[in-house]
């Protein structure tokens, strides 16, 4: 049977345990990028392909690996200069604290179910800690005073949680308790995270801990906690920072000229300025009225007096300025006003 993956934490469990890889080393560390495929109702943002960059870590049960792999996500939207982000976080407590919650929930929702929408009155049964995460206004309303899982946490969850703030708060990373986040996926124990843009609705990253999830697809008991970033939405976010290769437009004057500049501007080139050369022959003028129609602002122009000289003219069309460049200088002149534009466009 084939599938299309909807995640890669399960296929990343399996391949951990399929290699042994716990026999190898005390806390493993794993990482992936590629496409996800999910059979969502396609909108802005939420797409049936996609992809997804995540890692996980293996081996540990310290809340300072939840915190590594949470400061690795801040990072990396520093890096790409994102701003007004926010990690909601929450704990859906370990095995005991779960079945404590969710008949707390369930006795809590029983009472007021005729509000609740046919979804949840189902998961109130089936899965009830989903119902958290419904996004039904009259769901919603009921859900304003639901016991928070905070209030039942044992002692081990509890100081999980409490342990993992503080190196975010030292790490400076900005983060808020949501009691209602459950996440989409049921492997979750304790540590759950999204990461939230301007306080929109999707989230830009997803994670958390899940310590039950590699015995119970076939391993020995090991502590596990991963996230994954969503591509897309990443993308969406970032502008572009544009490096213009700027144009120089490079005419010859006769035939001499075009022999020996040649070489010169091929060497110039394998230093990555980017010259666009025209051997069509033509007199001064004229190559003038071609660099205008192109809309080129700088122009080298080498004739038989500059060959002579050991030079090119250089030309600024747009700044009406001209001076000549010597043969040995031109590599670093074009780089200085490559740089120049670079400084101006940012
Ligand atoms: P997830 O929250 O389901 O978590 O997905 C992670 C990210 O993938 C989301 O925050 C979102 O950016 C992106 N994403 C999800 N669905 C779509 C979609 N239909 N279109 C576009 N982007 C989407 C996981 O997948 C877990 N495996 C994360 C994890 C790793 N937990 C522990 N380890």
């Amino acid at each position: 049977m084939l599938a299309l993956r909807p995640e890669a934490t399960a296929g990343v469990v399996r391949a951990y345990l399929e290699h042994q890889m716990y026999t190898k080393k005390k806390i493993t560390r794993l990482y992936y990028s590629g496409p996800m495929f999910r059979y969502d109702r396609p909108q802005k943002g939420r797409y049936r392909q996609f992809y997804q960059i995540g890692a996980e870590i293996f081996g540990g049960d310290s809340p300072y690996f939840d915190a590594e792999l949470i400061i690795i996500i801040d990072r990396i939207l520093r890096q790409f200069k994102v701003k007004q982000y926010i990690f909601e976080m929450n704990s859906v407590g370990c095995d005991g604290c779960k079945v404590r919650y969710s008949s707390k929930l369930q006795e809590y929702l029983n009472q007021r179910q005729d509000g609740l929408c046919q979804d949840c009155q189902v998961r109130i049964k089936n899965n009830v800690l989903r119902v958290l995460d419904c996004k039904v206004v009259s769901c919603k309303q009921i859900l304003e005073n639901v016991p928070a899982i905070q209030e039942i946490l044992c002692s081990v969850c509890k100081k999980h949680q409490e342990m993992l703030y503080q190196p975010l708060e030292r790490n400076k990373v900005q983060f808020m308790e949501n009691k209602y986040l459950v996440r989409g996926l049921d492997y979750y124990t304790m540590t759950v995270f999204e990461l939230k843009i301007n306080g929109g609705e999707s989230a830009v990253a997803g994670g958390g801990r899940y310590n039950n999830l590699v015995a119970e697809l076939g391993g020995p008991s090991i502590p596990a906690v991963g996230f994954a970033i969503g591509m897309d939405r990443l993308c969406n976010l970032v502008t572009p920072e544009i490096k213009r290769n700027i144009d120089i437009f490079v005419f010859f004057l006769g035939q001499n000229a075009m022999q020996n500049g040649i070489t010169i501007i091929n060497e110039v080139r394998s230093s990555g300025i980017r010259l666009i050369t025209d051997y069509t022959e033509r007199n001064l003028k004229n190559h003038l009225k071609v660099a205008n129609r192109e809309g080129a602002e700088h122009v080298l122009i080498l004739g038989e007096d500059e060959l002579s000289k050991q030079v090119f003219l250089y030309k600024n069309m747009k700044k009406g300025y001209q001076k000549q460049v010597e043969f040995e200088h031109l590599s670093n002149f074009l780089k200085g006003l490559k740089n120049a534009e670079d400084t101006y466009m940012r």
